[in-house]
């Protein structure tokens, strides 16, 4: 999978790809994220990506040339299957829809910034849309790379160990369990005495447990329905 990430920011985008998980996924070849520099894709001597919105009103508009360059560049080189667009009115993101798009082919997201983008753009090009959350960024770079991060670490292949992926939270719609490691007794706060067990049933029959009684004190909406 390819992920061509769009931005008037790129310095934003330099830091989360070239570490861990992701760096690996790129060494195996498993996923590849690239950044382009909107203010590449724009004419004259300012290389302007942005102007006052008609009608008036605060807070400058991005608009549709550069970006359709951009989206018109990279579609001439390979095929997408979605052009993702980040900003606060798209659809919240959660698991379930990271899992939908580690399944898909080759992805670009578009960065909002400033009032947003020209509604043109989201009209000719946009095929999702989406949002971290309800609260506003000062712009869609790091909405980007945290759905980049949710999607890549589910592609087959990228954790070295492929269940610890499916015992994420919010796989099997509970929150996990508490995980302990050694020692096993620090300053008198034991390990469940289960977890040392060596019973591998009921070690899972405590995690089952554990994770539905988390969820029912934190997250009582995740078990309605
Ligand atoms: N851009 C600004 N705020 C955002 C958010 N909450 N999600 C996605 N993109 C954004």
């Amino acid at each position: 999978m390819r992920i061509d990430i769009i931005t008037v920011v790129p310095g934003l985008l330099e830091g989360p790809f070239a570490h861990s998980i992701l760096k690996r996924a790129e060494d195996k070849g498993l996923a590849m994220v690239r950044v382009h520099n909107l203010r590449d894709y724009a004419s004259g001597k300012q290389k302007q990506v942005d102007d006052y919105a008609f009608g008036g009103g605060a807070g400058m508009v991005m608009s549709i040339e550069p970006i359709a360059k951009c989206i018109e560049a990279l579609k001439s080189e390979r095929d997408y299957e979605e052009v993702i667009y980040m900003t606060p009115d798209g659809q919240t993101f959660d698991q379930k829809m990271a899992n939908a798009l580690s399944l898909k082919g080759n992805m670009i997201i578009l960065c909002g910034h400033y009032k947003g983008v020209d509604e043109r753009v989201r009209q000719k090009f946009i095929t999702k849309e989406i949002s971290i959350g309800d609260y506003v960024l000062s712009g869609g770079e790091l909405a980007a790379a945290v759905v980049t991060d949710a999607i890549i670490r589910l592609i087959p292949g990228v954790l070295n160990d492929e269940t610890s992926a499916l015992t994420d939270s919010f796989q099997d719609g509970l929150l996990a369990p508490p995980v302990y490691t050694r020692p096993a007794d620090y300053e008198g706060m034991a390990v469940p005495e289960v977890l040392l067990s060596g019973h591998q049933a009921q070690i899972e029959q405590w995690r089952f447990e554990a994770s539905v009684r988390r969820t029912k004190e934190r997250r009582p909406d995740l078990l309605e329905g």
